[in-house]
């Protein structure tokens, strides 16, 4: 239809055909667009001033015959009002994508840390001195902080008398009742409550009317431990007793037992431990005296036992270099995650 001087020689029919398939082309053509350059690419190829072939279909409607103009016009008109539309389309929709990609990813910023939890030292220590004794089969128990005097004295075979039960050390709650001065009583109610042999470790907290300094504080907390079974000697308190402090500050800590004593065994001991600094205090321990035995109903002459009590804030400070145990009931955080990871 066209020739090459650019002079076309067409009728009507040919022009329509020639619109139809400008729109179906331009339609596929569109499909394609990725992005601006392209879309202004493709508009000019159609409706482009200079090159736009639905232009030059415009541009030669001189030379169709007069009654072809009409209809040709129409159908040129529509194609532009329809291909211009989805121009506008697909610029609105390649725009709206610019403004919602994500900005790129600067790889050398430096990353956003998470902050972790951590521990309490107290809890530390006794997650390990706990893990010590259940690992040799002992069971773990609890007991009530607010305790009657008979479990916190009297069945531990602490006489009325006795400077321990003085209102200096104890709060009492009214005549009977009080805050538990020591772990010592789960032992009774442990063993008013089952039949031997029995392996208990007792954490817990407990309460004295201190002063607070450096090495008191008037809520603490303590590890309780009792073995009762037949043939137990003072041999078996010493070497489950060393077991468990090597066991803590290493396998080359030297233990040694001092006489002591306490109204609920016999004989008392205190047993300290020298990782290499010097002996220091761990424990008071000691054979489970007969009077408690023959209180909760346990024949003293079938069963022996022994137990011990630690103070697990010590241990705690030991373990960890803490001068002031103090600073364990403060809270204060740049103290504490000193103890994370
Ligand atoms: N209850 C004692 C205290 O608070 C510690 C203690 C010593 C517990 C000897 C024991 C023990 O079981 O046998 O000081």
């Amino acid at each position: 239809m066209d020739d090459e001087t650019g002079q076309a020689h067409v009728d009507g029919g040919d022009s329509l055909a020639k619109i139809e398939g400008l729109r179906t082309d331009f339609a596929d053509e569109a499909g394609e667009v990725r992005n601006l350059a392209e879309l202004e690419e493709l508009r000019s190829r159609y409706v482009g001033r200079k090159r736009g072939q639905l232009t030059a279909i415009f541009d030669s409607m001189g030379t169709l015959p007069p009654e072809a103009r009409g209809p040709v016009g129409r159908a040129a008109n529509h194609a532009r009002q329809e291909i211009t539309r989805q121009l506008g389309e697909i610029k609105a929709s390649l725009n709206k994508d610019i403004r919602n990609e994500v900005p790129p990813l600067d790889v050398t910023l430096p990353g956003r840390s998470k902050k972790a939890g951590s521990l309490h030292p107290i809890t530390l220590a006794l997650q390990e001195i706990v893990g010590v004794f259940t690992r040799m089969g002992y069971t773990v128990v609890g007991g009530p902080e607010v305790e009657h005097d008979y479990y916190n004295f009297e069945a531990l075979n602490i006489p009325r008398d006795h400077p321990a039960r003085d209102s200096q050390d104890t709060l009492y709650l009214d005549n009977n009742w009080l805050l538990r001065t020591h772990t010592s009583p789960v032992q009774i109610r442990t063993m008013e409550g089952q039949e031997p042999p029995l392996a208990i470790i007792v954490p817990g907290r407990v309460y004295r009317r201190d002063t607070p300094d450096a090495t008191h504080t008037p809520s603490f907390v303590q590890c309780e431990g009792l073995l009762v079974d037949r043939d137990i000697t003072m041999a078996d308190l010493r070497g489950t007793l060393d077991h468990f402090v090597k066991a803590l500050f290493g396998p080359q800590t030297q233990t040694r037992l001092r006489p002591g004593y306490f109204p609920f065994t016999e004989p008392s001991a205190e047993m300290d431990a020298n990782a290499g600094n010097g002996w220091i205090e761990m424990l008071g321990c000691g054979m489970v005296h007969p009077a408690v035995f023959e209180k909760i109903g346990y024949d003293p002459d079938e069963w022996q036992g022994f137990a011990f009590g630690m103070g697990v804030d010590r241990i705690a400070a030991m373990r960890y270099g803490i001068s002031d145990i103090r600073t364990l009931y403060e809270n204060d955080a740049r103290f504490l995650r000193q103890f994370a990871g």
